[in-house]
């Protein structure tokens, strides 16, 4: 077996393990970064496409952010669609002018991932991460292989930022941890495509049919969901359906609908809602999704995963500096505190603008918030608030 002795083993390289990885180096702290995929297969992995306000500013303090300025599309508002009416929420307005960007996640791994090969520092693609021991010890190790090799990383401190289907929660024991979980009975059919917006902003949409969702990743490549059922399966789909069906979903009297064009990849992804309490146990700290997973309606996703990073960088940095341990202590109920609000507006939005096809007394609500969120001023403020800059406010 080889070993390797580092400060900060840090499990996966979506964009938690990534930017803390980056954000240690940055404090002078080792790290090592094991991803169970290929870079190839990290950098390609379609997924989140919204960044906050302060995640943008965030990203640009660390040296992560040039090619985000120069490529992400900045948004000021967003637009939601109901009965077959359009009503922009004026986010930056109603926000204290902030406003968001419109960047691919795998837009932002890549550029973490061509700075940390730059730097030098260790990052093992195509090593997974088999167990994790001794977490509650000052010498955890963490335990992967590397094709068929035996790796064993001997750290101070090990970050689980392994995604909802990694494994680092494992390493709690049962009595410590509580999951709490909502799962939601739709999923998105999600589709990238050449195809230039047929609208400068993002587009909610509440229709009889289901939710639909228009959003981009440049002028001329969009990016759009379908609400569908939970047992939905991509081939049942054909290309002229999903157009025809989203065609559908977006028509107002008053606005163009979508512009068509070659699908480049699609995608189903199912909803729900997962918090893992605590986010901590002894040398060992979760973040991103394999702490909490939101559905995807609020955007906040990835923004949650490095909000929780900029936490974990800080405190394991003040414990480096100073052997000032309470900002580790204080890491979980920190941003447990946020990740509720982030699963909260994630829950509101998603509840929101998803027909429920068994209950009509729901669906009665759901238009009574939709006229709510685009009627009055106060609940437009809260929304615009919280899609703009829940993480860092
Ligand atoms: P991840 O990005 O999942 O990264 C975790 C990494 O750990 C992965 O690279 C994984 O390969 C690696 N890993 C896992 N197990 C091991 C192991 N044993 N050993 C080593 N490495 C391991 N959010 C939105 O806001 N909008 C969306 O449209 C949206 N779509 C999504 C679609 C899908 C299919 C999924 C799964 C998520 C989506 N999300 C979306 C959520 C958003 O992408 C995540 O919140 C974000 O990726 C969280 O980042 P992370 O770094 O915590 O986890
Ligand atoms: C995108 C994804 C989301 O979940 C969302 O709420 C807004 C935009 C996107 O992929 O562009």
């Amino acid at each position: 077996m080889r070993e390797i002795r580092t400060q900060v083993a840090i499990v996966g390289a979506g964009p938690a393990g990534l930017l803390l990885g980056h954000m240690l180096h940055l404090h002078g702290i080792e790290n090592v970064i094991l991803e169970h995929r290929s870079r190839e297969y990290v950098e390609k992995r379609v997924r989140a496409g919204v960044i906050e306000f302060g995640i943008a500013n965030l990203l640009e303090e660390v040296g992560a952010g040039e090619r985000m300025r120069r490529e992400g599309l900045v948004h000021r508002g967003i637009e939601l669609r109901y009965d077959h009416s359009a009503h922009r929420i004026p986010l930056s307005d109603l926000a204290d002018g902030k406003s968001y960007t419109v960047y691919g996640q795998q837009e932002v791994v890549k550029d973490l991932i061509a700075l940390r090969v730059d730097q030098g520092s260790p990052l093992h693609f195509e090593t997974e991460v088999t167990s994790i021991g001794d977490v509650n010890t000052s010498r955890p190790y963490v335990d992967a292989v590397s094709d068929g090799e035996e790796i064993r990383v001997h750290a101070d401190f090990v970050a689980g930022c392994d995604g909802s289907f990694g494994a680092s929660h494992r390493a709690f024991p049962s009595d410590v941890l509580r999951r709490f979980e909502r799962v939601y009975p739709f999923s998105w059919l999600g589709i990238l495509a050449e195809a230039a917006p047929a609208t400068e902003e993002l587009i909610y949409g509440r229709h009889e049919n289901g939710f639909v969702l228009y959003s981009m990743r440049s002028p001329t490549i969009s990016r759009l969901y379908l609400g569908v059922r939970p047992d939905e399966t991509l081939d049942r789909w054909s290309d002229d359906q999903i157009w025809d069906e989203l065609a559908e979903r977006l028509s107002t009297n008053e606005r163009p609908e979508v512009n068509r064009g070659p699908i480049l990849e699609r995608g189903i992804t199912a909803m729900r809602s997962i918090v893992i309490e605590p986010m901590r146990y002894g040398r060992l700290f979760l973040a991103g999704d394999a702490a909490h997973i939101v559905p995807p309606t609020g955007a906040k996703g990835m923004n949650l995963a490095l909000a929780d990073v900029r936490v974990l960088a800080e405190a394991l940095d003040t414990y480096y500096v100073k052997s000032d341990e309470s900002l580790l202590d204080s890491y979980s109920e920190t941003c447990l505190e946020r990740v509720w609000r982030a699963e909260e507006f994630s829950n509101y939005m998603t509840q929101m603008l998803h027909p429920n096809f068994d209950d009509d007394f729901e669906n009665g609500v759901q238009r009574a918030r939709l006229r709510q969120a685009t009627r009055t001023r106060e609940t437009a403020t809260v929304l615009s608030r919280n899609y703009v800059d829940l993480n860092t406010m």
